[in-house]
């Protein structure tokens, strides 16, 4: 089976989100199982400075750009599988992250810069560059790779693709010019195609013309559905149902395992964590400049600090939260007005409360080796990957009930923790009155030493394996190319 993966992040190579997380380890876990995947990447500088080696297969003359657009292709270590790069300097050589520019500002040219990538992904797909090779499937990830499905509508004898959703809130929506400087074909534009309240949506383009859609988590997907989830697409979700469905994210345990992690101060695992993990957490504590207490509870949070993540009920909940014994961390970049009330409550709460605004692998892994708890109050969340990574590192998850958190954290009552299913404390109203509530009941069983050792033993051995999901996503392939 040979599967075109197109995506605008992996790791090891580029990332910003779970996203990378996803597209780097998928492809790894479907080529185990045997299927010829091959990637294909825009060609940001960060990779095409890790691959001097690649080798140009194919120049394209395309829309948009001045100068015809070089595929690179290089076969990386891991699997080994095939990396496509597309080269246009014009497009990707900038500094900033892939989205937006150093200011954070969205670039202006996203839609021609997804699109000629979009473009590219197609003619790949369609044999273009690559006459050895035919794809018999293309999977694409979120807006940035949404109009492959149009754009291979338009073609005969194209090969069938399926849209996965990671993101249902970013969705490529642009102004109607886009679509003119696209050089779309009119057919196109119509409420049953790519307009979207007088729009180009990228996102709506994957999810009318790819042959299947699926998302991260089962919970998202019946979320999707519905009016407070489905951000203006429930309606056609709902239509599509039948082609719709989900698949929870799988971990890493190269990256992500106490056991083995480089990153961290001393390797522990589920039979001696009750020596190691406590060294970890001195080693976070002295790394973000709080006072290095063995007895403090530690509560940990990585991630993005936009509306999404619950970052605002966490500030609103941080008054009351501060009157307990315990830690906070928090790592994490986002919105502005969330970095100033940050910065004013560290102010005030200096020895309880560290924040850090950047993007760090270390210190993303120190907090989840170092933290005894970790939160994540999502409002929404397709399906998390950090709170499983805590899992992994006996770092009790306080979650809110949505999405792939509520599938993959079971909340601690009595009949659980005996059932050895308890994995976290989850709580269902996104209020600070419903956090706290739920922080002060973990914090009352983290003093009780030996449920606390029986839960963290419980959550070490959960194990969210890329290659059951990755013979899920196997079987939907087969699914589609059969009924192509
Ligand atoms: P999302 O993709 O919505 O941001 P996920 O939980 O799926 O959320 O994935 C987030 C990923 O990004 C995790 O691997 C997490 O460790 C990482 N991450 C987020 N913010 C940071 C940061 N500031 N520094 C390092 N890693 C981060
Ligand atoms: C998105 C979602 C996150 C998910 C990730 C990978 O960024 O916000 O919940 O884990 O994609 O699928």
């Amino acid at each position: 089976m040979k599967v075109l993966f197109a995506c605008s992040e992996a790791t090891p190579f580029i990332k910003t989100g779970g996203l990378a997380d996803v597209c780097g380890s998928l492809p790894i876990a479907l080529s185990k199982l045997g299927v010829d995947v091959r990637l294909v990447l825009p060609g940001y500088p960060s990779i095409i400075e890790q691959f001097p080696e690649a080798v140009e297969t194919s120049k394209l003359d395309l829309l948009g750009v001045d100068d015809p657009v070089s595929i690179l292709k290089v076969i990386y270590h891991q699997g080994p599988i095939t990396l496509y790069i597309v080269n246009s300097p014009q497009m990707f050589d900038r500094q900033g992250n892939p989205y937006i520019d150093e200011s954070g500002n969205d670039w202006p040219d996203n839609a021609l810069r997804f699109g000629l990538f979009s473009r590219v992904v197609t003619c790949l797909a369609l044999g273009f560059g690559t006459p050895d090779w035919r794809a018999d499937i293309v999977h694409c990830h979120d807006w940035q790779t949404g109009l492959v499905p149009a754009l291979l509508s338009l073609q005969t004898d194209s090969p069938p693709s399926l849209f996965t959703i990671h993101n249902l809130a970013y969705q490529g929506n642009f102004p109607k010019s886009e679509f003119a400087a696209l050089e779309l074909p009119e057919q196109l534009w119509t409420p049953d195609g790519i307009e979207f309240y007088d729009k180009i949506s990228f996102m709506k383009a994957g999810l009318v013309f790819a042959n299947k859609i699926n998302t991260v988590s089962n919970n998202y997907c019946a979320e999707i559905c519905t009016a407070e989830y489905g951000f203006g697409f429930e309606g056609l979700l709902r239509k599509r149902v039948n082609d719709l469905s989900g698949i929870v994210n799988g971990v890493d345990y190269d990256t992500w395992n106490p056991a083995t992690d480089k990153l961290i101060s001393k390797p522990y695992s589920e039979t001696n964590f009750s020596i190691n993990k406590p060294e970890n957490k001195r080693f976070l504590q002295q790394l973000v400049g709080l006072p290095e207490d063995p007895g403090l509870p530690v509560i940990g949070m990585v991630g993005r600090l936009v509306i999404q993540k619950g970052i605002d009920l966490l500030i609103e909940s941080l008054p009351e939260l501060m009157t307990q014994n315990l830690q906070l961390i928090i790592l994490g970049v986002g919105e502005k007005r969330f970095h100033e009330s940050l910065l004013e409550a560290k102010k005030i709460y200096h020895n309880k409360l560290a924040v850090l605004f950047e993007y760090s692998e270390k210190h993303a892994h120190a907090i989840q080796a170092g933290s005894d708890m970790f939160i994540m109050p999502s409002r929404f969340e397709p399906c998390g990957l950090s709170q499983i990574y805590s899992l992994r590192y006996g770092t009790i998850p306080i979650v809110r009930k949505t999405g792939g958190l509520a599938d993959t954290v079971f909340n601690t009552t009595e009949k659980r923790l005996n059932d050895k299913t308890a994995t976290g404390f989850v709580f269902k109203q996104p209020t600070p009155e419903s956090l706290i509530k739920t922080v002060n009941r973990a914090l009352a069983a983290y003093k009780q030493p030996s449920l606390w050792k029986k839960l963290m033993h419980t959550t070490m051995t959960q194990i969210f394996s890329w290659e059951t999901s990755a013979k899920k996503y196997r079987q939907l392939y087969s699914a589609i190319i059969e009924n192509k």
